[in-house]
């Protein structure tokens, strides 16, 4: 499907500052696996293995990771066989957790911010992002720098929460994410705002053709996006040439 949106008028919402995300995902992430697992029914493996499927091990050269968090992306992206692969990511204390599953398999890990990623244009092959756009401080300028450091035949594959597609699943969902998630999150990580951060990141951020018209903006080609889990979860694609 590809965007015919005036990405112009698409409102992204107030973003947090970048310190509130760091030290939130900081705070979280001794727990943040455990979590990610049970509140998503295991389901977060399938959507990132549905991600990793969409590549071709001969597109995966040089891999970055956006917003890596604990590597689980990193980690799948192993059967690829990259050249090389590399994580990024604000927190250093989920970096640490993503250091214990990935050292040592041609990997590197760098403290960044993806709005400020430190490498020179056109050095990666190959970058992913899974429930990490949602949590940019600035949402344009971060898909820039994707954009930029990919090399002219890059591809991006994004993962991220997205709005439920009928009336029954919006309920449903709308339930699980805004009673469920906060108060099992809030009880297991012990965080008072973490797991409340999530749905209000959800909400009312934009999804389905809105976000592949800011890919568009952001200089990406041959846009698409395939939903999965009645909606909840949209992957997003894109190449650098036309
Ligand atoms: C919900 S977690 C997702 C982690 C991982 N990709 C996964 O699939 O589980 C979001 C991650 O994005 C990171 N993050 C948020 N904003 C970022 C930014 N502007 N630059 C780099 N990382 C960011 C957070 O520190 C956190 O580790």
């Amino acid at each position: 499907m590809v965007a015919y949106i005036d990405t112009a008028f698409v409102a992204i919402r107030m973003p947090f500052p970048r310190i509130y995300v760091q030290r939130l995902f900081d705070s979280i992430a001794p727990r943040y696996d455990v979590l990610n697992r049970f509140l998503s029914l295991r389901l977060d493996i399938w959507w990132r293995k549905q991600l990793v499927r969409s590549i071709s091990p001969a597109d995966a050269g040089r891999a970055l990771d956006v917003a890596t968090g604990t590597g689980d992306v990193l980690l799948a992206l192993q059967n690829l066989n990259p050249v090389f692969s590399v994580g990024v990511d604000l927190s250093a204390a989920m970096l640490t957790r993503a250091r214990a599953k990935v050292a040592g398999n041609g990997t590197a890990l760098v403290q960044a911010a993806a709005e400020h990623l430190p490498f020179p244009d056109e050095s990666f092959d190959l970058v992913t992002i899974a429930f990490g756009v949602r949590n940019f401080s600035d949402l344009r300028h971060g898909l820039h720098e994707c954009r930029r450091v990919l090399r002219p035949r890059g591809l991006i594959r994004i993962l991220e929460f997205s709005r439920p597609r009928g009336i029954i699943w919006k309920r449903v969902f709308g339930v699980y994410f805004r009673v469920v998630v906060p108060t099992v999150g809030r009880w297991v990580s012990g965080h008072q705002e973490a797991y409340t951060y999530l749905p209000n990141t959800v909400s009312d951020f934009p999804d389905g053709e809105a976000f592949t018209g800011l890919l568009a903006d952001a200089g990406f080609h041959n846009v698409t996006y395939e939903t999965m889990t009645r909606g909840v979860v949209t992957l997003y694609s894109g190449s650098v040439s036309p």
